[in-house]
């Protein structure tokens, strides 16, 4: 087991499914009001260069329902990079700290953080990947399937940070993942090829919606310009023309399709106002489950039983 969780690469797929039994374990004891205080009396530092809500207050809760406490830095307090160097803000952080969770632009930063931290690092997005909204997602999808063999996902929309995550899980875990993008906005090559090199899934590539949804057992999607390319939006509504999930594009997939989306969502561009609010949609419960597999990453990562201290 790794000190941090900067990408899903960084684990094994047996710590991974170890992970979706311990959040499904959280998930139960907290439906059913039962005290879980793994981290009594332990703090998380949230460094957030970025704006976040799903990833802010689930990461506060959860350190609250463990126990423990989340002290919480926004950009202008603590100018990581500008005011003050990554590595000191790591090792600062490490005296007062139990463990750091950071949302950043530069995947540099997040990288420096771990190296000098000595505290566990988990990464709460880069522009570069979310290991932790695409965990949470595979744990979402445990709860409609029994696993992940013969299982389908379609993304349909900007090659990302989600998207590197997705391929990521894809190299540690069996399954289809099938991408449609447009020309330009594909992800990372060397992304691609680390997944398809670790030879278990089925990944792809097309340029039409339509031939990346056949069948699919998820089709899933986000926002078209990602936060710090707010300034091309306009040109990027123009190159993601046709590559909307509404009604017409779940025709193609299967039947009981689900849709996922990490949100925040711009309805009417990326996805159709009805298509959120259909029978398909389970965005909310993909929300929940950040909850829950964040909890299980901060006991994994930060709690007194790990395995290797
Ligand atoms: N999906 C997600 O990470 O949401 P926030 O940006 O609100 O944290
Ligand atoms: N790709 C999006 C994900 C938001 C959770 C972004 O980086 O803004």
């Amino acid at each position: 087991m790794t000190k941090d969780l900067i990408a899903i690469t960084d684990w094994t797929g047996r710590e991974i499914r170890d992970l979706f039994g311990l959040a499904a374990g959280l998930k139960d004891e907290n439906k059913r009001c039962k005290r879980h205080p793994h981290l009594e009396g332990q703090i998380l530092a949230m460094v957030f260069q970025k704006p976040s809500m799903r990833t802010r207050v689930s990461f506060e809760v959860g350190m609250a329902q463990l126990g423990g406490h989340a002290v919480v830095l926004s950009p202008s307090e603590i100018g990581i990079g500008k005011r003050e160097s990554a590595s000191d803000i790591a090792r600062v952080l490490s005296r007062y700290c139990h463990g750091i969770m950071a949302r950043l632009f530069g995947h540099d930063l997040i990288l420096d953080l771990a190296r000098h931290a000595a505290v566990p690092v988990i990464n709460g997005l880069t522009d570069f990947n979310h290991p932790c909204q695409i965990l949470g997602d595979l744990f979402t999808i445990l709860e409609f399937r029994d696993g992940f063999e013969g299982l389908k996902v379609s993304y349909i929309g900007d090659g990302n940070n989600v998207v590197h995550s997705w391929l990521n899980a894809a190299a540690r875990l069996p399954f289809t993942l099938h991408l449609a993008c447009p020309e330009g906005y594909d992800p990372r090559p060397e992304v691609v090829e680390n997944a398809v090199k670790a030879g278990l899934s089925d990944i792809r590539i097309f340029r039409d919606p339509r031939e990346a949804v056949r069948d699919a057992d998820v089709v899933y999607t986000d926002v078209w310009a990602s936060m710090g390319q707010e300034e091309e939006a306009e040109k990027r509504k123009r190159a993601f023309k046709g590559y909307q999930v509404d009604e017409a594009l779940l025709a193609g997939a299967k039947e009981k399709v689900r849709v996922m989306h990490c949100l925040p969502a711009h309805r009417g561009d990326e996805i159709t106002d009805s298509v959120m609010e259909g029978p398909h949609s389970i965005v909310f419960d993909q929300a929940e489950n950040r909850l829950h597999i964040q909890k299980a990453i901060l006991v994994t990562l930060m709690g007194k039983n790990r395995k290797d201290r």
